[in-house]
């Protein structure tokens, strides 16, 4: 009923690339490497398409529990692609940016991030971001973290606290909160993805592994979303009145 209007914010959790690998008698690192270009089309397509930020979770802090081959792995194909794709990204005007635990990072993942934020710095239309070690617990942390540090300093008091000061307090508060959350594979979890930001984010889960992952799937996940009906806890109103997220 409510606001058919296309996602501002689409984020999503990048999922089934080992076993879509291992089904086909490969190892799993040949599934992050067909993901990585299912990821550029992606990125391209929702381009195209208008939206206004596309997030991807590519690495949670829990996947630095993988066995240390596969991590390496995907920390050396995320330096190489973005090294590769910096280009392409200027040249579709997306601004790069990147969450998560940055200094966990191997050196040339580290570098190719700064590079590639920094030549897409002046872009002005979808902005790209990438959760590289990132949990949502871990962001929750650090933002409250940095509340208490201001308490203790005398620059906050603790009945000032409002969903504001903790949005504006968390890493990834240049973003607005994601309308809609894709998670391929068939998992309807999400493995600590933006916990705090997905309070009313409508979920779209799809059974097809991220490398079969397709612009089509994307249409329609966000046809999906345009059918829904976002109440925000309310009582729907008559058609054709957009309704307003609470503040
Ligand atoms: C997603 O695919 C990529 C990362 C989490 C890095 P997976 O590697 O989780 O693939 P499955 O879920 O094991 O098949
Ligand atoms: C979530 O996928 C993290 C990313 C896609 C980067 P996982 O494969 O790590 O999640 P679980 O282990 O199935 O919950
Ligand atoms: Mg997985």
């Amino acid at each position: 009923v409510s606001a058919p209007l296309p996602p501002k914010h689409v984020a999503i959790i990048m999922d089934g690339n080992g076993r879509w690998a291992q089904s086909r008698h490969h190892r799993r690192i040949y599934g992050h490497i067909r993901g990585a270009s299912v990821a550029k089309a992606i990125i391209e397509h929702a381009a195209g398409r208008g939206i206004s930020h596309l997030t991807l979770f590519a690495f949670s802090t829990e996947n630095w529990l993988r066995p240390k081959d596969e991590v390496s792995f995907l920390m050396a194909l995320m330096a190489r692609r973005l090294r590769r794709e910096c280009h392409s990204l200027v040249r579709n005007n997306i601004r790069f940016e990147c969450i998560g635990e940055f200094f966990r990072l191997p050196g040339l993942v580290r570098e190719q991030i700064l590079a590639t934020k920094a030549a897409t710095s002046g872009c002005t239309g979808m902005t790209l971001t990438f959760a590289v070690s990132y949990g949502g617990r871990q962001e929750l942390i650090d933002g409250f973290r940095g509340l208490a540090r201001k308490i203790a300093a005398g620059q906050l008091s603790p009945e000032d606290i409002d969903e504001k000061t903790i949005s504006n307090a968390l890493e990834s508060s240049f973003l607005p909160t994601p309308d809609l959350i894709i998670r391929t594979s068939g998992e309807n979890r999400l493995s600590n993805f933006f916990l705090w930001q997905a309070a009313y984010s409508e979920f779209y889960f799809c059974p097809e592994p991220w490398p079969e992952f397709s612009p089509a799937s994307f249409d329609a996940a966000v046809a999906s979303y345009v059918s829904r009906d976002r109440r925000y806890g309310r009582v729907a109103e008559p058609p054709g009145l957009s309704m307003v997220p609470p503040a």
